[in-house]
């Protein structure tokens, strides 16, 4: 039974869309809102309920688009305003809700706060918007404290004052190009909220909170205790001055009564990688944010040791109300067929481990059993664009073309996230596949080897990975027992997940060595391989409808 009045999040399934990578309208190599409201009936056929798309406001693009010079428009790549309302428009007639993505944690250099404040001398209002200080040393030439920063180096770049002379340093939790905001300054709580009214006045359903365990900073901005080879690894992190900080929780404490003054069922997420589940649960508290994104389950090697995390989460969340959260990918992560292929299997921070051997036959069958496993979990579940193509990670991108900024702050050791950005392939045998008209460029060049993946290759095979994902979207869609937050796990062999959620739908993955024989008795509703002779190979997933012989089945 589904209840009456349950807001549409409890168990969206939401589908993350890069813009610039998901379909490009007028050859330019970019995607934009145009290629996106085209392709809206695919989404439609594959059965998502949410898109939520990553930022698509006027940047420079130092960072992806996460570096935002204008939060009240589009970017001039992407469309315009009126493009986004009729984008906005078209998806809620086609039943998809559209989840925008707010990065509040920081600007861009080029928003025009950050020229003024370059512009203004020391202690002005201008720059109490952000974090300017005086460095340590004789003449200021070292950094104000040790913070570094996640893409790299120290978290602080030195500016020159109007008068040409070495100055003040600003602070910058990611890339230079984008300093941090000062959430204690009025000017700034007041232009969020006005930020958050202009997108929820034009009809957006939720908002993506970028960042989020970033926004507050320790009092006075004391030296972190990083330990011994200081790395940008946050969910190790414990009373950490630049991350986690309980201040920060007032921000959210605010949205959310913006967001509860609006109708309809407008909701927040958070990207919050933390220490541990105890600190995540408090962004989800009654009266902050409706969820947020739960990376364990992300970092969590491929086996056995799935069951305790999503034991874990379940169990961390339910005191707040808040339904949990189900990601294995994004735009910042090693795509799921070559992570799930490699030796080390759980997530590494930002995409790294690049470069490890991968086998992508065994990484694509994981991965098909993966996504029964997270679309039978109870709560929302996240799928990144390209993740029901099961495209792999590129990983052979020319050096002169990667444009992650990990790439360069890195001092050149570590490509970043550019592999799992590639634009998708459409249709066709030859790059651009579809993604721009044919004599267009993609802005990060394509695999040839990618024909067989392509959206029109797979729509036609039955056993393609984007077949496993319409069957399953679909009977998660029309069976009502995943529409309620019933979960219970069954007795099963070790290395065997197993359980039940509503109305008898049950979920078997095979995570242990051996085939597993399945109960005859039972109709299988999908399987991520096909089952010969009842058997459930390793690695591999089945939904099971309820047994006919259960009592008050219905059958
Ligand atoms: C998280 C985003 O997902 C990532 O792409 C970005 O680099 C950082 N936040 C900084 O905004």
């Amino acid at each position: 039974m589904i209840e009456a009045g349950r807001p549409w999040w409890r168990d969206a399934v939401v589908y993350e869309v890069y813009p610039r990578s998901f379909a490009d309208s007028d050859g330019d190599g970019n995607g934009d809102l145009d290629g996106l409201r085209n392709r809206l009936p695919y989404l439609v056929d594959l059965g998502i309920d949410a898109v939520w798309i990553a930022p698509w406001y006027p940047s420079p693009f130092a960072d992806g688009g996460y570096d935002v010079s204008d939060y009240r428009d589009i970017a001039p790549v992407f469309g315009t305003l009126d493009d986004a309302d009729a984008l906005i428009r078209d998806a809620h007639e086609h039943g998809i809700r559209v989840i925008i993505d707010l990065v509040a944690n920081h600007t861009s250099e080029q928003h025009p706060w950050f020229q003024a404040a370059l512009h203004s001398p020391p202690g002005s209002p201008e720059r109490e918007r952000y974090f300017f200080r005086d460095g340590l040393g004789e003449d200021g030439e070292q950094p104000p404290n040790n913070w570094i920063s996640a893409f790299g180096g120290p978290a602080w770049a030195r500016v020159a004052e109007p008068d040409g002379s070495s100055g003040q340093w600003y602070l910058h939790t990611f890339a230079p190009q984008q300093p941090d905001l000062n959430w204690r300054n009025d000017d700034v709580r007041d232009e969020f909220d006005a930020i958050l009214r202009f997108w929820l006045d034009r009809g957006v359903d939720g908002v993506r909170v970028d960042a989020a365990p970033a926004m507050a900073k320790a009092p006075g901005l004391p030296d972190a205790d990083y330990g011994p080879e200081p790395r940008f690894d946050t969910a190790d992190w414990v009373d950490n001055p630049h991350w986690d900080v309980d201040d920060v929780h007032e921000i959210f404490r605010r949205w959310r009564g913006i967001a509860d003054s609006y109708d309809g069922d407008r909701v927040f997420v958070s990207e919050a990688v933390v220490n541990g589940l105890e600190r995540l649960r408090r962004y989800v508290r009654p009266g902050e944010l409706h969820t947020t994104f739960n990376f364990e389950f992300l970092k969590t090697p491929w086996g056995a040791g799935l069951r305790t995390v999503i034991d874990e989460t379940i169990t961390a969340l339910a005191p707040t109300g808040a339904p949990p959260t189900w990601v294995l990918s994004s735009h910042d992560e090693t795509r799921l067929v070559t992570r799930y292929g490699r030796h080390r299997t759980g997530a590494a921070p930002l995409g790294g481990g690049a470069g490890a051997r991968s086998d992508l036959e065994l990484g694509t069958r994981r991965a098909r059993a993966a996504a029964l496993l997270m679309l039978a979990l109870p709560g929302g579940a996240y799928i990144y664009q390209g993740e029901e193509l099961g495209l792999p990670d590129v990983e052979d991108i020319p050096e002169d073309q990667l444009q992650d900024p990990i790439w360069a702050r890195s001092g050149r050791t570590e490509r970043g996230r550019d592999g799992c950005r590639v634009p998708l392939p459409w249709s066709g045998t030859a790059p651009p596949f579809g993604f721009g008209p044919a004599d267009s460029a993609p802005w990060l060049p394509q695999p040839r080897s990618w024909t067989e993946l392509t959206v029109a290759a797979q729509a036609a095979d039955p056993t393609s990975m984007l077949s496993l994902y319409r069957r399953a979207l679909r009977i998660r869609r029309e069976v009502s027992g995943f529409h309620s937050d019933e979960f219970r796990w069954r007795d099963a062999p070790a290395g065997v997940l197993d359980f039940e959620r509503a109305d008898g739908v049950r979920c078997l993955v095979n995570l242990s060595p051996t085939a597993l024989a399945v109960d005859a008795e039972v109709e299988v509703l999908v399987s991520s391989e096909p089952l010969h002779g009842g058997v459930l190979p390793t690695d591999v997933a089945v939904w099971l409808g309820p047994s006919r012989s259960a009592p008050g089945d219905g059958h």
